[in-house]
Order: C-alpha cells, then sequence, then structure tokens
C-alpha cells in the first residue's frame, strides 16, 4: 500500500504539476488521492484532471466564517485519509483547528529564505532590500504564518534588472525542485517533525537546513 497525499491549490498549480510530474516518474511513494482548490477557477484543478487525479473546489465565501470553512475542508481532506497534506498556493490563512489536526503531516512551500518575508510580496520586498539572493523554503506548518519549521530551502542571485516577476520566475524554477524532494523525503519517512525541530534520517535540521543553490 503506498501512501495518500492530498494536495490543496488556489492558482496556477506549477508546485503541483512538479509533484505529479515526480509521482508519476515513480519518485515519489505515494499517490495524489485528491487536489483541492477553494478556488474554481485555479489553473491547478485542470493539471489534475489531466493527470486523473479526483478534484474537488471548496469555495470559501460560501462560508459565514474562517472555522465553518477550515471544519469543511477538514471533513473534505480526511475522506482521502492522507498521510501527508501539502499546501501548494493555498492562499488562505488556516485556523489553528485545522493546523493542529495535520500537525507534523502538514506542509507549505513559501517564496522566500524563511525567516526573511513571511506574508505578502516577498520578490518586491527581498529586491526593496537590495538583497544579493533570494529564494524558497518548505516548512511544516504551525499556528504561526510562515512561521513553522523549514527543512528545504533554495536559493538564487538578485540580478540588478529584476522586477517582482523576474525574480519571481527564477525563483519558481527551483521550488520546483524542492517541493518534490520535501514531498519525498516525507513520504519515505525521512523528514519528521519532533518537538517543533525537523530530522531528517534522525538529524535534527535546526542549524543545518539542506540549501539547493544555483
Ligand atoms: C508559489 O510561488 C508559492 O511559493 C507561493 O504561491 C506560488 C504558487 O504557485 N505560495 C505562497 O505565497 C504561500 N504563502 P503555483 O500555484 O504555480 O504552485
Amino acid at each position: 500500500m503506498s501512501g495518500s497525499i492530498v494536495v490543496l491549490i488556489s492558482g496556477s498549480g506549477s508546485n503541483l504539476q512538479a509533484i505529479i510530474d515526480a509521482v508519476k516518474a515513480g519518485d515519489i511513494p505515494g499517490q495524489i488521492s485528491a487536489v483541492i482548490s477553494n478556488k474554481a477557477e485555479a489553473k491547478g484543478l485542470q493539471r489534475a484532471s489531466d493527470a486523473g487525479i479526483p478534484t474537488e473546489i471548496l469555495d470559501h465565501k460560501e462560508f459565514a466564517s474562517r472555522d465553518s470553512f477550515d471544519l469543511s475542508l477538514i471533513r473534505k481532506i480526511d475522506s482521502y485519509e492522507p498521510d501527508l497534506v501539502v499546501l501548494a498556493g493555498f492562499m488562505r490563512i488556516l485556523t489553528p483547528a485545522f493546523v493542529q489536526r495535520y500537525a507534523g503531516r502538514l506542509i507549505n512551500i513559501h517564496p522566500s529564505l524563511l525567516p526573511k518575508y513571511q506574508g505578502l510580496h516577498t520578490h518586491k520586498r527581498a529586491i526593496e532590500a537590495s538583497d544579493l539572493r533570494h529564494g524558497a523554503s518548505v516548512h511544516f506548518v504551525t499556528e504561526e504564518l510562515d512561521g513553522g519549521p523549514v527543512f528545504i530551502q533554495a536559493s538564487v542571485p538578485v540580478e540588478t534588472d529584476d522586477t517582482p516577476d523576474t525574480l519571481a520566475a527564477r525563483v519558481l524554477v527551483q521550488e520546483h525542485k524542492i517541493y518534490p524532494i520535501a514531498v519525498k523525503w516525507f513520504m519515505e519517512g525521512r523528514i519528521q517533525l519532533k518537538d517543533n525541530t525537523p530530522y531528517l534520517d534522525g538529524v535534527s535540521l535546526l542549524d543545518n537546513i539542506p540549501l539547493l543553490e544555483s
């Protein structure tokens, strides 16, 4: 029996695609049981359908509160009995109840070298700060927004003529490399969260986060 992965998206789903491709290539032991979007127009839904993966839409605008949306989302996710829940461009702030439900098996990719630039407009902020390098991070999700323990990162140079869009595109290429690796490690049982510390093959990553540099 291979493990079950549920992926949550809101948009293009290019990271989802990278994970679909890695599963198809046999790099990730497991299957994507469902892709759930809070937006009906998310392009990633088509990517999932094309790969034969069940899709669901849960529109947050149809719920009276964040709590009721998240509870409904939990019910949907749990029907697929996932070992891992992957946030891939899922642009929602999650309630503590949601985060606690999937503690240790909920991961996210964020387009910055965390702890730098939590929140939005990360590429613009890196350019404005004249950073020499920028990147992306995969982390376990905790109640602090974009604040959970990071276990793999990728960094790219910031060029002098970069706009937020050109920089975002360079970072995205690296996202597509590290997110499948992160999912692979998790599904292989190699990465674990204990006492808020990520371990790879039993070794703490607290001061030693794997970094892919380009
Ligand atoms: C990615 O750049 C991802 O890092 C970012 O949204 C984009 C989704 O692209 N996520 C966040 O900003 C979460 N805070 P995709 O839909 O093509 O994978």
